[in-house]
């Protein structure tokens, strides 16, 4: 396992800076022994993957708590990578991205999804879907403003939402046989006055679901009906697999919503490059223009010579992302089964690099606890979902594997998990 990469998510890193010396900041505020950090992100401390990576370090156990592949992505990216670093594009890229990009990105909405965007204008390159997300909330909420997202929801979610001042209203997702769904009831409830934003992944992390055409219209008429902003998460929109109730439908598409919609995506994911932070946000020029307005002021421009790479990448041949995703689908099949005969009640992804399973069949009462002892238990890492949720009691049984990882670590994982049963 390369256990340098440990850290590498997002949802890590703030526990890496906090284990490198973070902790020490209070005697760094005025007032000696007062916590400096503004109270909004105070609820944002210590997070669940840095005690589980340590773990992993430890017992030398295998780490599939962390969405990050252990392979690289596709050779001309990488050589195109390694080709812009040697031929000067070393500097700051313009701040909305390069051309190059910008119109590979909406070469890859109109051929994938059908969606028109202009390079000028419409699409604007960012540091990862991360602060595509962030700079979106920031841009487009007032303190107050309420934005809708499902829960367990991407722990970025919540920490941007409480950066800007908004505040979350999460709708859960419930198991329901495979699939997760949702109470359309508590939905509509949470559409209000202060309502300003969806903020929808799907397919989604960690549940695995992918949206139907049926849920997304309901929450398109909702969007409209109450005159919302819906943001978009598509970072695995090539991940869908072959056996998903639908296929990936941007929300984008459905009528009357390409006005009202921010597509955000990245190339992390769909070119296991998670490191280069590469990301893109796709809507009307309005939108896209008021997101640029504060992204300028958070990193300005990123990975320059990563942009020439991911503008190649993403004109790669459809069979590449086929191809990925196909060979995805099957570490997904043999980690589904691994956790079933090691008797865990799986919840089988429809996309994604996550399954998710239910371990009251082992006995189990609480994630954390249970992923707390799994190492010593077993010599597996895996991630509580508890901590994606504001009813944490609702995922409280629940939590979460990766698969995007080589298979011979993923059958080591599996042997481990067998002394489980
Ligand atoms: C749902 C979701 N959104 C966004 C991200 C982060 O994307 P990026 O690395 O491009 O910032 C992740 C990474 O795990 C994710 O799972």
């Amino acid at each position: 396992m390369p256990t340098g990469h440990l850290l590498a998510t997002p949802e890590a890193m703030i526990t890496a800076a906090w284990d490198s010396g973070f902790r020490r900041l209070p005697h760094m505020a005025v007032t000696p022994d007062a916590d400096p950090l503004v109270t909004r992100m105070r609820e944002f401390g210590t997070t669940i993957f840095a005690e589980m990576s340590a773990l992993a370090i430890r017992t030398g156990a295998v780490n599939l708590g962390q969405g990050f592949p252990d392979t690289d992505g596709p050779k001309e990216m990488l050589d195109a990578a390694a080709e812009a670093i040697h031929s000067g594009h070393n500097q700051y890229p313009p701040g909305p991205g390069i051309p190059e990009l910008r119109r590979a990105v909406a070469e890859h909405q109109r051929t994938w999804w059908g969606l028109e965007y202009d390079p000028d204008g419409e699409i604007l390159a960012t540091a990862g879907a991360t602060e595509a997300i962030a700079a979106t909330i920031l841009a487009l909420c007032e303190p107050g403003d309420e934005v809708i997202c499902f829960e367990p929801y991407y722990d970025s979610y919540a920490a941007s939402i409480a950066l800007a001042g908004a505040v979350r209203r999460p709708v859960t997702l419930r198991p329901s046989g495979d699939r997760y769904e949702f109470d359309p009831g508590e939905l509509r409830a949470a559409f209000g006055p202060r309502t300003r934003m969806l903020l929808l992944n799907s397919p989604h992390n960690p549940t695995g679901k992918v949206f139907s055409r049926e849920e997304l219209s309901l929450l398109a008429s909702l969007c409209i009906e109450h005159d919302v902003v819906a943001v978009t998460d598509e970072v695995y929109e090539h991940l869908v697999f072959s056996d998903a109730g639908s296929p990936h439908l941007p929300i984008a598409t459905l009528p009357g919503m390409r006005e009202r919609t921010l597509c955000i995506s990245s190339a992390g994911k769909t070119f296991s490059c998670t490191g280069w932070k590469i990301g893109w946000a796709s809507g009307p020029a309005r939108l896209v223009s008021a997101v640029l307005r504060v992204k300028q002021f958070l990193t300005f421009a990123n990975g320059g010579p990563f942009q020439p790479a991911v503008a190649l990448a993403l004109g790669l041949p459809a069979s590449y992302f086929t191809g990925f995703r196909d060979d995805l689908e099957t570490r997904r099949d043999l980690l589904c089964q691994g956790l079933t005969d090691s008797g865990f009640r799986v919840f089988r992804p429809e996309g994604t690099y996550f399954v998710t399973a239910d371990i009251s069949p082992l006995g189990g009462t609480d994630g954390v606890e249970f992923c707390r002892s799994l190492p010593e238990r077993c010599g597996v890492v895996a991630v509580p979902t508890q901590v994606f949720y504001d009813h944490p009691d609702e995922g409280r049984r629940i939590v979460r594997f990766a698969f995007c990882k080589r298979r011979e670590v993923l059958d080591e994982a599996i042997s481990r998990l067998r002394r489980l049963g």
